[in-house]
């Protein structure tokens, strides 16, 4: 061998040792794997694998396999190891918080941990070292087994909860989360012009926290209903008023009551409806408050005010009659938020109240919801049933059977919220015939007035929670 010859030997050994020194160095931290969510989209649905599985040759110092995945509602994460000739230590990392610390045994090794977390997107990271006295462990990690889900909420109203502890055990047993009905809009917040008062919002907002439960949208900021009477004072319509909001006030107004609100309940209410029922049953602009002294452009700027006051909440528009297509209302809901979209205006998502009068608003059937659901989450949006309740019409006596209609009704809402993957949440609208907005006898809500569950809340179980409450 001449000594060229012989040096370019050692040399190709040299790299290869190194390229196996690397190989064990770098091969764990390599491959992060962007899995996204089922088309089955059903409760128990999992994350598509890809197609590969990963196999790593650990050594110290620990070394390290990451996945991002985005699904509506973290449920569980399965994932599955197999140690070959020694023991290894196994930590599960998710968003950079420590899920779960385990040993591997040599052999194979399922780990499950229940880990929920609100919709988006997230960060997993198994960290893997050799365990006992092994110096070394050749570990197989196969692709994580995600299971998502969609929580069912109730909207309550807090002076319910302090009157009637049956109530407040009801939503806690059987509820996932919270929304308030009445209690963060503008007329309790902001009583007086610059006061604020979160009394009530606050008890909603400890109510879940101290039962176990979250808190979903916080509703509302911006309506035409339930606002302070100051703000009436000064509005143009209003024939007695002397000093009419002019539209650089009343932005500043509505700023300042955005901004105070959100930043106020920031890390506590991971979502808001931003504007409510802003287009009419014509399909026009509603002529409230806002859009008369301000414009139409109330909208944008009441989502970019939300924006920076917490730009991590979900931002919602939020309207009824809009659960299906072909009609003036729905289909001008869906010009606003395609044109929202475009513009860039940080709209998150669209909730669809769904409050159905059978002999007014007709019925909406599952495949109606889901063809109109699939037109919004096209344009990248996320959706919430929000409001649901089912009146039962005055003319239908309360028969076994007019339950059972109402509750097909339910069913039919809860599985297009199923079945579209961007539907992340389901709210009725109350929780039950004891307290609801509809009268006594519409019996709209799946708990009657005796706190006993109605058939409409065995059909929401049977699709959003086949395998119970997790
Ligand atoms: O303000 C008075 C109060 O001073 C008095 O003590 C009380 C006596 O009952 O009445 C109070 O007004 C009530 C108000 O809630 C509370 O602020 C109204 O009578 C009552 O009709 C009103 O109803 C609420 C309604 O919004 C207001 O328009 C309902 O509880 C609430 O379920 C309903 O919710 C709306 C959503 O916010 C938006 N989408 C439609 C949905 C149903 O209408």
């Amino acid at each position: 061998m001449t000594p060229d010859a012989a040096s370019a030997n050692q040399s190709a050994r040299a790299v290869a040792l190194r390229l196996s020194a690397a190989t064990l160095a770098i091969a764990i931290a390599a491959l992060g794997a962007t899995l996204t969510p089922s088309r089955a989209g059903a409760q128990e649905a999992t994350v598509q694998r890809p197609n590969v599985s990963h196999q790593r040759v650990v050594t110290k110092p620990p070394s390290e396999v990451s996945w991002r995945f985005t699904t509506r509602n973290l449920r569980q994460i399965k994932l599955r190891l197999r140690s070959a000739r020694c023991s290894s230590r196994a930590e599960l990392i998710l968003d950079g918080r420590s899920l779960e610390r385990v040993a591997v045994p040599k052999g194979r090794k399922t780990i499950g941990v229940k880990a929920f977390r609100d919709p988006g997107t997230h960060k997993l990271q198994l960290s893997v070292r050799p365990g006992g006295a092994c110096r070394r462990a050749r570990v197989t990690v196969y692709p994580p087994q995600i299971k998502e889900w969609i929580p069912i909420g109730a909207a309550i109203w807090s002076r319910h909860l302090s009157a009637d502890p049956a109530f407040g055990d009801l939503v806690a047993n059987e509820f996932d989360f919270v929304v308030p009905e009445n209690d963060m809009k503008w007329a309790y917040l902001q009583p007086r012009r610059g006061v604020f008062d979160f009394t009530l919002g606050d008890r909603v907002v400890d109510f879940a926290r101290s039962r176990g439960i979250d808190v979903g949208m916080g509703h509302v900021l911006v309506w035409h209903v339930q606002n302070p009477g100051w703000l009436w004072q000064r509005d143009p319509a209003n024939p007695d008023a002397t000093n009419p909001w002019t539209r650089e006030e009343l932005i500043e107004v509505m700023r300042e009551h955005i901004t105070t609100v959100v930043r106020h309940y920031r890390g506590a209410v991971p979502e808001w409806d931003v504007v409510n029922e802003a287009i009419t049953e014509n399909g026009s602009y509603r002529k409230n408050i806002w859009y008369r002294v301000i414009g139409p452009d109330y909208i944008e700027l009441a989502f970019r005010f939300a924006h920076q006051a917490d730009p991590d909440a979900r931002l919602y528009y939020n309207d009824y009659g809009t659960e299906t297509a072909n009609n003036p209302h729905s289909d001008a809901v869906y010009r606003l938020l395609s044109e929202l979209r475009a513009k860039g205006v940080p709209v998150h998502g669209v909730g669809f109240q769904t409050h159905v009068f059978p002999h007014l608003t007709g019925v909406p059937t599952a495949e109606a919801v889901s063809a109109n659901f699939r037109r919004y989450a096209d344009l990248g949006l996320r959706l919430q049933i929000t409001e649901l309740d089912v009146a039962i019409p005055g003319s239908m006596p309360k028969t076994p059977a007019a339950y059972e209609f109402q509750a097909g009704i339910y069913r039919d809402v809860a599985r297009a919220c199923q079945r579209q993957p961007a539907c992340e949440r389901f709210t009725t609208w109350g929780a039950t015939d004891r307290y609801s907005w509809l009268t006594k006898s519409a019996a709209g809500l799946p708990f009657d007035p005796q706190l006993q569950p109605k058939p409409a809340w065995t059909a929401i179980l049977d699709v959003l929670r086949p395998r119970g409450r997790p």
